[in-house]
């Protein structure tokens, strides 16, 4: 027998009976979005390779390790990453955010001198070791906003509130969301000294992957899910609620936390938490829902000011970012199996005269009216057994007294109620049947 081909690993198929389960999650999104002014962004899926090494940094492993080049092949390491554009000069998108900010720019939309609230619902691509909500190919709903001056405790409120508010009304139970502040770019240079300070100590004692981030990114080790990485955290970073901020950075965040409990949203403050991307500055968050094993984040984001310079954005504006992007697979994997009602049909043709039935069903779908028919043959009997199957609301039937009367007899599925109606007028009566 000739070889059946699978889809690639990390990927799946998302097949009729689950598409509803998609389209109501899409459509809620696009209902909030709207009350909170945000408006849709569409961006390539590829994009010049050196875009997301600058704007998620070399060392993170969604560079590092998880590109996808599009020309050549799979980019393995940071070296590959660096190499000259002829050889890879494309990557699959990984995130939204780069292409987002590289878009803003290159459309001059800073020009408006306003606030750009924009979202997308899309595919990324990772390389990383497929597991229980962990793929290859995965959906984001991203929401990002960029402006000059708008570095406002309020934003990163309302940013919060959006995605807490998304994430009710998708129905996700047992949701947490946990803040922290990095504070601006030169406090984390700071804190980064500090912390390598702290670690020199122990570097013995850390796992061989957070030895090496010893060195690239000292932050990763805070959120080492390694038991004696997280002892040694613990001793260096002793009883500090969180990470040694400035006052100004300190401040901020106790705003946007005022801004938080004013709204009523729970949060708890996570020293920990430092996301796995290089761009964050101050606020940064993470949203986790129960039932989800170890991948338990359905969503994650903050503040990434420092970005829109480090793109091209002109050294003359103060630019303010801040965004998060949801996990469409893990929201809807920690809703459960939920089958939601098939589309329904509104009619259905039953006749054994095929070319009858196909210039009813193409006069039907001209008036809006969902209609199909049997293209195999087959008798009166398996076409009714179809009908029934489809979640028809009506059956139509074109037998040989009807095509000799020129009428239709109308089988109302639900009620198995049946009626003789003219064929001229089939189309008015369905219209009316359906209101
Ligand atoms: P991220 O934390 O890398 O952030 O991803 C956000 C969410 O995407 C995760 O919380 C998770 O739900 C989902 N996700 C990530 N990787 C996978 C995967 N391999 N399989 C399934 N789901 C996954 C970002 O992407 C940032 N761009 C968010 C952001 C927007 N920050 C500012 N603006």
């Amino acid at each position: 027998m000739t070889k059946k081909f699978s889809a690639p690993r990390g990927t799946t198929d998302i097949l009729p009976d689950g598409v509803p389960a998609w389209q109501n999650l899409e459509e809620t999104a696009r209902r909030i979005l709207k009350t909170y002014h945000y408006q849709e962004i569409r961006t390539p899926i590829f994009e010049d390779i050196n875009l997301f090494v600058r704007s998620l940094g070399e060392a993170t492993d969604v560079v590092n390790k998880q590109l996808f080049g599009v020309k050549s092949h799979e980019i393995e390491t940071a070296e590959q990453a660096a190499m000259p554009a002829e050889y890879h000069p494309y990557a699959l998108r990984p995130e939204g955010t780069a292409s987002v900010v590289r878009s803003y720019l290159e459309n001059s939309l800073d020009s408006k001198d306003q606030l750009s609230k924009l979202f997308y619902i899309g595919p990324m691509f990772r390389g990383e070791r497929p597991q229980k909500g962990r793929l290859r190919q995965f959906h984001q709903i991203g929401v990002e906003a960029i402006g000059p001056n708008n570095t406002s405790p309020y934003l990163d409120a309302e940013i919060l509130a959006l995605a807490m508010h998304l994430l009710k009304d998708f129905g996700v139970q047992g949701v947490k969301l946990k803040i922290n502040s990095l504070g601006s770019k030169e406090d984390k240079k700071i804190i980064s000294s500090l912390l390598r300070e702290q670690f020199a100590k122990y570097k013995e004692a850390l796992c061989e992957d957070c030895q090496s981030r010893f060195e690239r990114n000292v932050f990763r080790v805070l959120d080492c899910k390694n038991e004696a990485c997280r002892k040694v955290v613990n001793i260096a970073m002793g009883t500090d609620v969180h990470l040694p901020l400035s006052v100004e950075s300190l401040q901020y965040f106790n705003n946007v936390q005022s801004a938080l409990k004013d709204l009523g949203i729970p949060y708890q403050v996570s020293r920990h938490l430092v996301r796995g991307l290089d761009y964050y500055t101050h606020t940064v968050f993470e949203i986790t829902a129960e039932g989800l094993g170890s991948q338990d984040a359905v969503g994650a984001g903050g503040r990434y000011d420092g970005l829109i310079h480090e793109l091209g954005g002109s050294p003359k504006i103060d630019y303010g970012a801040i965004g998060f992007a949801l996990g469409i697979e893990r929201i809807l994997l920690s809703k459960g199996n939920i089958i939601q009602s098939p589309h329904r049909l509104n009619a259905f043709v039953v006749s054994v005269q095929p070319y009858e039935a196909f210039q009813l069903v193409h006069q039907l779908r001209q008036a809006d009216i969902s209609a199909d028919m049997s293209f195999s043959p087959g008798s009166f009997k398996s076409q009714m057994g179809r009908a029934n199957k489809l979640n028809t609301d009506y059956a139509l039937i074109l037998g040989e007294e009807e095509l000799k009367n020129k009428t239709v007899a109308v089988k109302d599925m639900r009620n198995s109620t049946q009626e003789a109606v003219p064929l001229n007028n089939i189309i008015d009566y369905l219209r009316r049947a359906l209101r």
